[in-house]
């Protein structure tokens, strides 16, 4: 048999791009490739891209560059766009960048190796359609490699809330949901493959509305009870939500369902209720709090994190300061803020910007705001015992780190036990990124 090929691929974006990259990682396992960490000996260079914000789409261009001089070297070498830049841009990629060999949209990605063997005949291959048959099910993954403890699993994709900033439902199509059945199998066959904790990934996952498993549809909240019954896995996640779509049942779950961890991703944007509805959130400030206090309720030690954007054309001081009120009133133990981003082809890229340095200006502030109280509750868990799923050898001898269950990153000694397991341990002290913990 032939030596395997080496791909090499590049993951920017979500974690949505993450899993994406290991199923086509599998895919191109059948057609002969092996994954490498370095391009230098790759026979295919892959970007799974992210168009989220100009300067996720510009980085492509300038990666792309990069390779030129080993795509001289190397003819053989072919390069490949995937992702959402790749979505949104087509075939102008191979305008701008004539090195590359192949462009595939996220909803593709099962006729990769097809497309493969076509640049291997000296031609370009371009997909970007929105194909009927699923691609999960087209991906299917090589048996039993063994996997980390930690997995990322898609049940849903696409977005139909058409946020006025967002590229999103244009890059991963209409809100599609796998089947229940599909997914159970997919989280029963990741378990014998070591894994104790699953990520259920969705742009909107909350909206998930997949077949079940007697016909009909199921909620989110079903299908983790559904997970919940599968022997081995400990730790149940989900992330993207909408605050519009959190159902009663799911709320409930996370006072209920002890594998569902008490972390909960629930982007609010802006605390302001005009630029909310400029932005088409369909939510209101004060219906974001009364949620907040809902899901509170069922699950007191709930950490919550946030998206938020700051700059949103017509966002006045008073608008930012709603932000900022916001944020102190619900206190966030994790958060993402970004400046607005301009993407053509949304509705806000109409919209006269903020000043381009007030918008910096705002952007430190809440960042400075949100640190605060990130410091604040990782300092908190001082003195409380955790739960730690283990995940790799740390830098000294029977050191282990972990996430507990509020994601925090864990450092302990743990000697005696191995990765995959669950520790119980107490926090001892608290530092920059992470926690050291004492088993219990
Ligand atoms: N589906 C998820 C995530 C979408 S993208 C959700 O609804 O929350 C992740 C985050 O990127 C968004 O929550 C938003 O805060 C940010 N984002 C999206 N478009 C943006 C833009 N044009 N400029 C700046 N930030 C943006
Ligand atoms: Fe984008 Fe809004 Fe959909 Fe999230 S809910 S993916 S921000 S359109
Ligand atoms: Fe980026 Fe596409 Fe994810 S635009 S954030 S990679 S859905």
């Amino acid at each position: 048999m032939a030596d395997p090929k080496k791909l090499f691929i590049k993951t920017y974006g979500c974690q949505m791009n993450v899993y994406d990259s290991e199923r086509m990682v599998e895919a191109m396992g059948g057609a002969g490739y092996e994954a490498t960490d370095t391009p230098d000996d790759a026979d295919m260079i892959l970007l799974n891209t992210c168009h989220i914000r100009e300067k996720a789409a510009e980085k492509v261009y300038s990666e792309l560059g990069r390779f030129k001089g080993l795509k001289t070297e190397k003819p053989d070498l072919k390069i490949g766009v995937a992702g959402c830049v790749a979505q949104a841009e087509g075939a102008e990629i191979m305008k701008r960048q004539p090195m590359v060999d192949l462009v595939v949209g996220p909803q593709a990605y099962h006729r990769l190796p097809e497309m493969e063997e076509k640049t291997r005949k000296g031609k370009k291959a371009l997909d970007t359609d929105f194909p009927e048959e699923d691609k999960f099910e087209k991906l299917k993954s090589r048996p039993k490699a063994k996997r980390a403890p930690a997995a990322f699993l898609t049940v849903q994709e696409g977005c139909d809330k058409f946020c006025a900033f967002c590229v999103v439902p244009y890059t991963r199509g209409a809100e599609v949901s796998r089947p229940a059945e599909r997914v159970i199998r997919e989280a029963q066959d990741l378990v014998e493959r070591g894994v104790r904790e699953i990520t259920l990934l969705g742009q909107n996952v909350n909206a998930y509305h997949g077949e079940g498993l007697n016909g009909g549809s199921m909620t989110l909240a079903q299908l983790i009870w559904e997970l919940d019954k599968v022997d081995g896995l400990e730790r149940i996640r989900f992330t993207t939500s909408h605050p519009n779509d959190m159902q009663d049942d799911l709320i409930e779950a996370h006072g209920t369902c002890k594998k569902l961890m008490p972390y909960l991703h629930l982007p609010v944007q802006s605390g302001s209720d005009k630029i909310l509805k400029r932005m088409n959130r369909s939510h209101t400030a004060e219906s974001y709090i009364r949620l907040i206090e809902r899901i509170r309720e069922a699950r007191p030690d709930l950490l919550l994190s946030g998206d938020f954007i700051v700059g949103f054309p017509e966002e006045t001081e008073e608008d930012f300061q709603a932000t900022m009120d916001l944020v102190r009133e619900v206190k966030y133990g994790q958060a993402y803020s970004f400046k607005y981003s301009t993407r053509p082809g949304t509705p806000a890229a109409e919209r006269p910007l903020v000043d381009s340095a007030e918008a910096d200006d705002r952007l430190q502030r809440l960042q400075a705001l949100l640190r605060d109280q990130q410091t604040e509750i990782q300092d908190s868990m001082v003195g409380r015992e955790v739960s730690v799923l283990l995940e790799r050898e740390g830098r000294e001898a029977g050191q282990m780190v972990g996430k507990s269950e509020y994601l925090h990153s864990v450092h302990l000694d743990a000697k005696g036990l191995k990765i995959g397991d669950v520790a119980r341990a107490k926090i001892v002290k608290s530092m920059t990124n992470s926690l050291t913990g004492e088993l219990i």
